[in-house]
């Protein structure tokens, strides 16, 4: 059993979003596998860069789709991704200085984080997301 493991529950049922959040399961396992096997500190930093480029990209995937399509709850939703790379911004800088370690809080943190961003934020996106493609019945008929 991984650190994180995909299950439906944690699908948005939107293809594109729940591509880009196996990726951040896998990423996360990563770090995980590295703070508890000692390694070396800049195979966790290079990791931590991983994590960091890799959610930066996709909250932007993720921002796009909002205001491309008018989503309403765009603000608040950017907020809470505002803030999480910020944090990890921050930890990132003071790992790599060495003033922080990885500790096991860190990532519990993020797994948490990501569990309940999907679950009470990305969830109703992927709602908004999945109506908009269905067919209306009052769309011309072909
Ligand atoms: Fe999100």
């Amino acid at each position: 059993m991984a650190f994180l493991d995909w299950s439906d529950s944690l699908s948005v049922h939107y293809r594109l979003i729940d591509a880009d959040h196996k990726k951040l399961v896998e990423l996360i396992n990563g770090l995980h596998a590295l703070g508890e096997s000692g390694a070396t500190h800049s195979a966790i930093e290079s990791s931590v860069k991983q994590l960091t480029d890799f959610l930066k990209a996709h909250f932007m995937h993720e921002e796009t789709l909002m205001r491309k399509t008018a989503y309403p709850k765009v603000i608040p939703h950017k907020i809470e991704h505002d803030r999480l790379m910020k944090q990890l911004e921050d930890f990132g800088e003071r790992f790599n200085a060495e003033q922080v370690g990885l500790s096991q809080d860190t990532v519990m943190f993020l797994r948490t984080w990501l569990c309940d961003h999907i679950l009470e934020v990305d969830t109703p996106l992927g709602q908004w997301l999945a109506k908009l493609e269905q067919p209306t019945d009052n769309a011309p008929k072909t």
